[in-house]
């Protein structure tokens, strides 16, 4: 069985792991890390386990979770994650981040949507992106993954063929709706229940990190730099991510080509689905897929994609990930 430790494990990310690991035929869960380690158990954490596991909570050194683990989820926010990733890394144990921390490709990018410098800058640009529908490949013989953020995952999987295929103008409106999840289980002002109840509100609007990784990461894959206005709002739901992209076509491209181009882009892939109806959360809500539609409004396109941020914008993006690193099959423990 492989040995997988799942490192800031009180987490809403760390959750979602733990249930996709539990339930995987592979897999053992072999740590739980939280600074909060005081003899509780990981189902006392998240009593959403409760029957699944009886693993302690623990605080432990990155040396002595590689010394235990074949793989680490490192589920810790940005900046905190890199130091311990590094870590774990050089104590001989793979990692799948779920952080930001090794996704842009230099420095530079990090510290312009960061503002600060990155702990561990060597491994930016090495460091495959954890999205197996563009970057396969990278993925078997790594010993990190950058696991993909949750609204880039809903922007990239859309755009990236389109690019590719040079069948979009490069100024691309993104405008997405998340659910509170997305901000993690760690209480802030704006996430309280009073704030986002029956109300809808934009945020970081010209500013939200994502935008730098969607442009980043497609040009990563295509060689072209898109000019992406990333507008992100917050919804009184739990989790799910819907994004209305806005595109002008190339050279007089139709919606039923943009429709082909992606169908043929993913006919292969098994959690892309390229739907006739209109996404909604609530289709992929707990599941790995990632729905796309695509309609016509005079010049424009406007390609529909909606996610379950938790799992094909977090954890299911992870396991997937695992997958393909140790030879499972791509979709074990994944719906
Ligand atoms: N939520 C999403 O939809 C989503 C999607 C994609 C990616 N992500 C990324 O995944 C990571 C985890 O997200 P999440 O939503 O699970 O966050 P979360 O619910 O806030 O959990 C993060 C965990 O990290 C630990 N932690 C916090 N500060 C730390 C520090 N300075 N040093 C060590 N541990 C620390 C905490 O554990 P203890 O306090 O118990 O130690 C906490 O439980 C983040 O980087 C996030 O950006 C999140």
């Amino acid at each position: 069985m492989l040995r997988a430790a799942i490192v800031g494990c009180s987490g809403y990310t760390a959750l979602e792991a733990a249930l996709l690991l539990s339930a995987h035929p592979e897999v053992k869960i072999s740590a739980a890390t939280s600074r909060q380690a005081d003899g509780s158990t990981l189902a006392d954490m998240h009593p959403r386990l409760t029957g699944k596991t009886t693993l302690p909570v623990e605080n432990l050194s990155p040396a002595e979770i590689a010394e235990r683990s074949d793989v680490a989820f490192c589920c810790l926010p940005h900046a905190a994650s890199a130091p311990i990733v590094s870590a774990i890394l050089d104590a001989g144990c793979r990692v799948i981040d779920l952080s930001a921390d090794y996704r842009l490709s230099t420095p530079s990018l990090y510290e312009h949507w960061y503002g600060e410098q990155h702990p561990d800058p060597g491994r930016l640009g090495q460091t495959p992106y954890g999205m197996p529908e563009l970057f396969r490949d990278r993925l078997a013989d790594t010993n990190l993954v950058a696991n993909p953020g949750c609204y880039p995952t809903s922007a990239i999987v859309p755009l990236t063929p389109l690019v590719r295929e040079n069948l979009v103008e490069s100024q691309v409106i993104v405008d997405s709706k998340s659910g509170v999840s997305g901000a993690g289980r760690s209480p802030k002002l704006g996430t309280l229940y009073c704030e986002t109840n029956e109300s809808i509100s934009p945020y970081s609007v010209g500013t939200h990190r994502h935008q730098g990784e969607m442009v980043d990461i497609i040009e990563r894959s295509t060689s072209t730099k898109l000019d992406i206005i990333f507008t992100p709002h917050l919804v009184p739901m739990h989790r799910g991510i819907l994004s209305t992209i806005y595109v002008r076509t190339k050279g007089g491209a139709t919606a039923n080509q943009i429709r082909e181009c992606l169908a043929t882009a993913y006919q292969d892939e098994p959690f892309v689905r390229v739907v006739p109806h209109l996404p909604a959360t609530r289709y992929v809500s707990g599941t790995n897929y990632c729905d796309i539609s695509v309609r016509e409004n005079g010049d424009w396109v406007i390609i529909l994609c909606a996610i379950d941020n938790l799992i094909k914008g977090a954890s299911g993006a992870a396991v997937q990930c695992m997958n393909l690193m140790f030879e499972f099959d791509e979709t074990t423990a994944l719906l």
